[in-house]
């Protein structure tokens, strides 16, 4: 179960752990720049797998923020670990995340962020997008960068197998066997449909990103957005009223 490192775009690197008895891969992303960002910490059995993959890059010290989508073991479970182990990081989050989990669980240094808001970290600016949620979970975000157009969208696109790092192949019908999969196994109702979520992945296509970075599986290099239009029709069909 090693982590293999990929840089896929200038200073964005992927770092991935695929697990076979889940069949998953649990990817974390770390973009280099003045205030180094993490994106995902994963749980908090694989953090000095991750610490370590991270020192293959940069000094893990030196990380400036943690950001995540939603309270989750693989987003955010060694968050904690983190914030002990790097002084100046802060952990990026919303109104609701922080409110309902973060400021409670870690005991403070959290940098919330109105959505819309942007961060600059020196090259890379992060715009912070409120979803609830959208990919699941009330205090659900996303993170846009802007400089390269590259949206980390967390558990969409969700992908079973152990996958190439950047894809420039359709991921909606990978993502849809593993929706199908998902709810027909033992985890089934990951994914809620709430009246909002198509409007909310129609906004996501509007930021146009170039690259989807996902947790899950492969990323995605392409027009983001018609996978993001073709991913909230294929919501609609797999999960909404038109199911
Ligand atoms: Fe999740
Ligand atoms: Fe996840």
């Amino acid at each position: 179960m090693g982590t293999r490192i990929d840089e896929i775009a200038p200073d964005l690197f992927r770092l991935s752990t695929y697990i076979a008895k889940f069949d998953l891969q649990f990817n974390q992303f770390l973009v280099v720049d003045d205030e180094p960002l993490l994106y995902h910490t994963g749980m908090k059995g694989m953090f000095p797998q991750v610490r370590d993959a991270v020192a293959r890059i940069i000094d893990p010290a030196t990380v400036r923020w943690i950001g995540f989508s939603h309270f989750e073991a693989d987003e955010c479970g060694s968050l904690n670990e983190w914030l002990s182990l790097a002084p100046r990081a802060e952990t990026l989050c919303g109104t609701i995340g922080a409110l309902v989990n973060i400021n409670d669980y870690t005991g403070g240094r959290t940098r919330i962020k109105a959505s819309g808001e942007v961060l600059t970290a020196g090259r890379h600016r992060f715009r912070f997008l409120e979803t609830p949620q959208v990919p699941h979970a009330w205090d659900a975000s996303l993170l846009f960068e802007e400089s390269g157009a590259v949206l980390f969208c967390s558990d969409l696109f969700l992908q079973n197998g152990d996958l190439c790092p950047v894809t420039e192949e359709d991921l909606v019908e990978p993502s849809r066997q593993t929706l199908l999969a998902y709810e027909a196994g033992p985890l089934p109702h990951a994914f809620p449909y709430a009246s909002w979520t198509d409007d909310t992945l129609r906004m996501l296509a509007g930021l146009s990103p170039k690259l989807i970075a996902a947790m899950h599986g492969s990323s995605y290099r392409g027009d983001g957005a018609r996978a993001l239009r073709d991913l909230a029709a294929m919501y609609a069909a797999t999960l909404g009223q038109g199911k």
